[in-house]
């Protein structure tokens, strides 16, 4: 805010009517509107607004000044510091003014004194100027008396500014301040406000769209014409709101809100509820613009407050009771919504039976958003994807099908777990995505039994938040959040995928019927309101009729970094199973692995699941309460497998004797395990020897049972650990052997899956999964076949089937040349097909012999119109994949390290997701050199976090080459003969 803006405090407050609007009726009668004839209460509002936005500057430069609050007696007095409830948010700096003078409010978290109930929001984008003009009119309740006012602003132009009571008094403004640095307002007032007692405050201002893809942003697509069309939508989760309107921008200031917007008659607005009305404005807003009124919502946080302008069109369904359901695109993939439209329905038809809650509002529209950067945010009312919700059955695959239902599901599970009842504060953000995730699984689950989501979950959450939570540089789910850029700093795969692995893990400890009835009594206390985890372990707690104590279970869990590694051993009847903590570290020493310190020492409450050689099909459990346990089996069991289907978040390693034994039963018959079990002890196995606990050998004499694996979970995990050996091997000794390793276990099963594009939903995915690896060790059958296809759709423009696309592409450009490369380069550039984008994006990374092709791909990520800023980590990550391109890749970051900086922003997870898909493959002391080298006393920002994890990585990978690369060699030598 300038100087300037600040003397426009005298806005109305200098009115002397007791309404503070004395202009209403003259400016009414002046300008002689007739259209406002049959509707007079919203005609009031009209002119209420028209009065703003065309006489009030007039009244602003004419009122009386009320207050010169630079020389105010009270400037640079520093209210005493609040903490917020129990926790430390206290700056250690003094914050100061955009005007220079101290900022009278120490404190990042707003005050609680004041609670906002009600905004009426009135907002005008002009999606060709970009300006955008709003009024915001909140009302406030006091729950302590004060004399001033804090919310959030940020990047608004504040013009005008009132304060008055219940009655319509104003109260004075002596001073308004802005801080930059925590996006907070100061608003003083003469007169106090009152204990008990409502008030109300009106802002004015001026913003434009942003660029960015968050807050109130323009985005634009291409119609079918080839016109470029635009359209302006919001994305405030987390901190974001503020940007588009002053707000009390803390998920616990639930609110109603209603909007009302202006726009033109080409376009419709969207708002988390319906329209109530729409009015032609007639002359004094311009010729043509109409204003939409929408219903005020329920109580809500401000960050799922949602608005959208555009000229998109619409299909709608209805669910079972009635409740409409609308999926909004741009008009040419208007026919590609059918399955989005079904699975929200019926999703929403499945929770508000499981949920026993009926979902609260009148409508739920989904809407397809071309430059987004998350996958989807769960606005109450109004979801926004990204564009890849469009399903075409002739052009998009099954993994396609999957991930619109599973994205939908998920945001659906939120309107109530998150929306209804929403956290208390940011650092409960694992919770909240943590069982919306569990769910979304369920839900898609009981839509598709046989895609076998539960399975799924293993590979897609559990298995990668171990991999990145055995890093010393984790860290634990329950994170102080001091700082807006905390907030961005922890949506990672920690946040998000340990807590859905380890509510997956409480749900299968609890009871189905304790889960079910826990969440709908968890949702009936808290709706309308906020709530911690504290509040739903003691539901369950509740639930479990005391005979559990959830809370202290899972704080062990929550409050502490890691998780254990159970270790197994048999002597005569009895099984011992001890618990360390699990780190992929250098030195396996004890000092590491007490380190940072845990007030739980690293044990936890461990929910011990197994089943035996004599019958494995009953599942035994066993608690190891932070301690280690003995219990008795048979004498005569020839092995014992834990931690069946990898339900539990932690790792099992058996004495060497078992682990043969294990690998026996494999070979002979593996299907007496489940498919998840079989990933289970893949997983474990690979990862233990990564972690310098298992000897090379053991993970390989495991994986030979592959030749006759069938099943795509144990595959797909058994193909994540082959491709990271593949990677980190490529500079030695043993990689070719292994390539060709890979090819002997591949061979059987891409015989078994074949060409042909057909059978269940697993069988697609196992198809194209195994597909793709073989083309990676460059199996020939595979390779000459696709290439095939791949000239048959090049020269003869012959489709190839959705689902064998990724194969087919990526050999087409892996054995190809250049004009292979360009010409998938060009179908990019044309399709408007998002998934078959995506497809191409990691295909093109893929060439072989031509840095200048590799080359050209990085730098085209330098130009967002080319390529979205929300795909370049895809661009990086296939190129760091490729051997060739590993170093090009590096390069490319180093160089344009502060480019990506300016375009992509330091506040979003964008830039650590950049440094650790292009660091994750080095292998060598060089590269660790490199990395440090480069980011020495460089400010990373959000980044820091994924910086310390690469480093990691990077030494990891190091350690394990020099202490396996002969033992691996040598076995394959033997091996392969
Ligand atoms: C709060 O933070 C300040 C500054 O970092 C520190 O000096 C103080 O010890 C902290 N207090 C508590 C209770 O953690
Ligand atoms: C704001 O909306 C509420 C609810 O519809 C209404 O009662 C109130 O008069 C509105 N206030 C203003 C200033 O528009
Ligand atoms: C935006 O500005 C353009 C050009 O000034 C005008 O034609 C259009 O009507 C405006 N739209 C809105 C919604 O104000």
């Amino acid at each position: 805010m300038s100087d300037q803006d600040v003397d426009d405090v005298a806005f109305l407050t200098g009115t002397d009517s007791p309404t503070g609007q004395p202009q209403k009726k003259s400016l009414y009668e002046n300008n002689g509107v007739a259209a406002c004839s049959h509707n007079r209460a919203l005609c009031i509002a009209t002119i209420v607004f028209a009065l703003l936005f065309t006489i009030a500057i007039i009244i602003a430069f004419t009122g009386p000044q009320s207050a010169l609050f630079t020389d105010c007696t009270c400037a640079g007095e520093k209210p005493p510091n609040y903490v917020d409830e129990g926790t430390n948010m206290t700056r250690t700096f003094i914050p100061k003014a955009t005007n220079g003078q101290i900022f009278p409010w120490n404190n990042i978290r707003l005050p609680t004194t004041l609670k906002p109930s009600r905004y009426n929001l009135t907002i005008h984008p002009n999606l060709t100027t970009l300006e955008v003009r709003g009024q915001v009119y909140i009302e406030f309740h006091c729950e302590k008396d004060t004399h001033f006012i804090v919310l959030h602003s940020q990047n608004l132009t504040i013009l005008d500014k009132l304060v008055q009571d219940k009655r319509g008094h104003n109260l004075t403004i002596v001073k308004i301040l802005e801080y930059t640095g925590g996006q907070q307002l100061y608003i003083e007032t003469r007169e106090k406000f009152k204990k008990r007692h409502n008030y109300t405050l009106t802002i004015r201002f001026n913003t434009r769209l942003s660029k960015e893809s968050y807050g109130f942003y323009i985005s634009s697509y291409v119609s079918s014409d080839g016109d470029r069309r635009y359209l302006a939508t919001t994305n405030f989760e987390p901190k974001y709101a503020r940007t588009a309107f002053p707000c009390f921008d803390e998920p616990h200031f639930k609110a109603k809100f209603k909007l009302t917007i202006f726009r033109d008659r080409f376009h419709i607005a969207l708002f988390n509820t319906p329209v109530v009305n729409t009015d032609d404005l007639g002359f004094y807003m311009g010729t043509g613009l109409l204003r939409d009124d929408f219903q005020e919502t329920l109580e809500m946080s401000t960050y799922l407050v949602a608005f959208i302008v555009c000229d998109y069109t619409n299909l709608r369904k209805e669910t079972e009771r009635g409740l409409s359901v609308s999926v909004y695109t741009p008009p040419p993939s208007k026919n590609q919504t059918y399955i989005a439209l079904n699975t929200a329905t019926h999703i929403l038809d499945f929770f508000e039976e499981f949920f026993g809650i009926p979902y609260p509002l009148p409508k739920l529209d989904l809407v397809s958003i071309p430059n987004f950067i998350e996958d989807a945010a769960e606005n109450w009312g109004l979801i926004t994807f990204r564009d890849i919700i469009s399903y075409d059955s002739k052009q998009s695959s099954t993994s396609a099908e999957q991930w619109i239902v599973k994205t939908i599901t998920r945001e659906i599970v939120q309107q109530w777990f998150g929306n209804l009842v929403s956290m208390k504060w940011w650092d409960n953000l694992w919770l909240f995505h943590g069982f919306a995730t569990y769910l979304e699984y369920l839900g898609v689950d009981s839509y598709y039994p046989n895609w076998r989501m539960m399975d799924q979950f293993i590979i897609d959450k559990t298995q990668p938040a171990m991999a990145l939570d055995a890093l010393v540089s984790s860290h634990s789910i329950n994170i102080l959040v001091q700082n807006p850029s905390d907030i961005d700093n922890i949506f990672d795969t920690i946040s998000y995928s340990k807590g859905a692995a380890i509510i997956h893990m409480l749900c299968n400890f609890l009871h189905e019927e304790v889960l079910q009835n826990g969440l709908n009594d968890y949702l009936t206390t808290y709706k309308y309101s906020t709530s911690d985890a504290k509040d739903i372990w003691n539901i369950f707690t509740r639930n479990t009729n005391q005979s559990l104590d959830v809370k202290t279970v899972m704080e062990t869990w929550t409050h502490q970094m890691g998780f254990p590694l159970i270790s197994i051993s048999k002597e005569g009847n009895e099984i011992l199973a001890s618990q360390t903590r699990f780190l992929l570290t250098a030195d396996s020493g004890n000092a590491t692995h007490l380190q940072p310190k845990s007030k739980y020492d690293y044990k936890w409450y461990v929910p011990l699941t197994y089943i035996t050689s004599n019958d494995s099909e009953v599942v035994n459990s066993v608690w190891l309460n932070m301690t280690d346990v003995r219990f008795e089996v048979d004498p005569d069991i020839k092995w014992i497998k834990a931690n069946v289907n990898q339900s539990g978040f932690y790792r099992v390693t058996y004495d060497e004797d078992m682990w043969q034994s294990l690998i026996q039963i494999l070979k002979k018959n593996h299907t007496i395990f489940s498919t998840a079990d079989r990933a289970s002890l893949i997983d474990d196995a690979f990862t233990l020897c990564r972690a310098g606990l298992l000897k090379a050998t053991i993970p390989l004499e495991l994986s030979l049972y592959l030749v006759k694996e069938r099943d795509y979970v144990p595959w797909a995990t058994a193909i994540e650990h082959f491709q990271n050996w593949a990677r980190r091997m490529s500079e030695s000794l043993p990689y070719k052997l292994f390539l060709k390793y890979m090819r002997y276990l591949l061979k059987p099963i891409t015989q078994y899956v074949g060409w042909k594009s057909s059978g269940s939903h697993i069988n697609q995915l196992i198809r194209s999964k195994v597909l793709s690896a073989a083309v990676l060790c460059e199996l020939n059958e595979t390779v000459t076949q696709a290439k095939v296809l791949f000239q048959k759709w090049m020269t003869h423009n012959e489709t190839i089937d959705p689902n064998l696309r990724e194969v087919v592409y990526s050999s087409g450009i892996k054995f190809g040349g250049m004009a292979e490369w360009q010409f998938c380069w060009n179908t990019y550039n044309s399709t408007n097909i998002p998934s078959e984008r995506r497809l191409l994006l990691k295909a093109l990374g893929q060439p072989r012999g031509d840095p200048w092709l590799l080359q050209r791909y990085l730098i085209e990520t330098l130009d967002r119109n080319t390529i979205r800023p929300e795909d370049v980590t895809i661009v990086l990550e296939v190129v760091a994949a490729n051997p060739e391109g590993k170093l090009l890749a590096w390069r490319h970051l180093k160089a344009y390290w502060p480019t990506m900086h300016s375009l992509f922003g330091n506040s979003t997870s964008m830039m650590g997701s950049l440094i650790s898909a292009v660091t994750a493959h080095l292998s060598t002391p060089y590269d660790y050199y490199e990395v440090t080298t480069y980011f020495t006393g460089m400010n990373v920002g959000s980044a820091s976090r994924a910086l310390q994890q690469s480093l990691e990585i990077i030494q990891l990978n190091i350690n394990w080459l020099n202490k396996n690369k002969e033992d691996i060699y040598t076995w394959l030598r033997k091996n392969l003969n």
